[in-house]
């Protein structure tokens, strides 16, 4: 079969999380099609040791566990090798930039994306340092991982790529279209529904006419609904209040030898070796 017009590489503890979402409908005929083609990797397989551990407790203390930066990275560059091109890589994260459709529409328009799904309370950030991948946020709300968000960006991107929506799907006339508003209202039959009956423009046959107020309904709408969309105008981010006696720039060091928080002991006297003082 010829290469899919989207490969997605996912990397995900919980790779099961993703078998009834492969198999059905739209995305699954795609696949099918050879259109698009998912891939699903574990880091675990790049995992250490007996126990093949990809989390631990996080340094400094706090609730949680943290995925662990070497088998993350190593996967991940595993990954890259697998097909011709290295891909986008894209982080999950609710610290990331918010998708949008124009995003959508940028991914879609990619051979390759590898999509890393975060667990547990974050990523070790040395991930981010080494990785350098993008940070994408499906919405400011917390989800128990990043399978979930990968899953809306595989959903928004393969309905964009050509030949996977048929005509009756269409994605030319919906909501963040080319306009950028919200999509105007839909009816079908019946025509008549608890004493309320379709706008009667929509039956008139006048095709201009219904193209108008369509047009009319999908900005009235996004003017009620989302002013944000018409007026994305940002508000200024609230100011942060220093306690008192805290200098204006903390300095950002790096000791010479910390206590290890999990172990409360010092490091091995090699562990510290060749750390220097970073600079702020
Ligand atoms: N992981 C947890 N919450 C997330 C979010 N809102 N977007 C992307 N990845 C996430």
């Amino acid at each position: 079969m010829a290469d899919p017009v989207l490969r997605i590489d996912v990397l995900t503890l919980f790779p099961t999380l993703f078998q009834g979402f492969l198999c059905e409908s739209i995305l699954s005929r795609a696949i099918e099609r050879g259109l698009v083609a998912v891939h699903l990797w574990n880091p675990r397989d790049w995992a250490d040791g007996k126990h093949r551990q990809v989390d631990d407790r996080p340094f400094g203390g706090g609730p949680g566990m943290v995925l662990m930066a070497p088998p993350v990275v190593a996967a991940v560059e595993a990954i890259q090798l697998a097909a011709e091109s290295p891909g986008r890589l894209i982080a999950l994260t609710p610290g990331g930039r918010r998708l949008d459709q124009s995003w959508v529409r940028t991914l879609a328009g990619e051979a390759r994306l590898i999509l890393l799904c975060g667990r547990y309370e974050g990523f070790d950030e040395r991930i981010f340092e080494v990785l350098e991948p993008e940070l994408l946020s499906v919405g400011d709300y917390v989800l128990s991982g990043g399978e979930v968000a990968a899953m809306v960006v595989i959903d928004a991107a393969m309905r964009l790529i050509p030949g996977v929506l048929g005509d009756a799907e269409s994605a030319t006339d919906e909501s963040f279209g080319v306009e950028g508003g919200l999509e105007y209202p839909h009816y079908t039959r019946p025509r008549l529904f608890r004493g309320r009956d379709v706008p009667s423009i929509l039956l008139s046959g006048d095709h201009q006419a219904i193209d108008l107020w369509r047009r009319e309904q999908s900005r009235d709408r996004t003017a009620q609904r989302r002013r944000d969309l018409v007026d994305p105008e940002l508000a200024p981010l609230p100011k942060l209040k220093r306690p008192p006696g805290t200098p204006k720039t903390p300095r950002q060091t790096l000791p010479l030898a910390i206590e290890d928080p999990l172990t409360r002991e010092p490091p091995a006297p090699d562990e510290s070796a060749g750390r220097s003082e970073r600079k702020p």
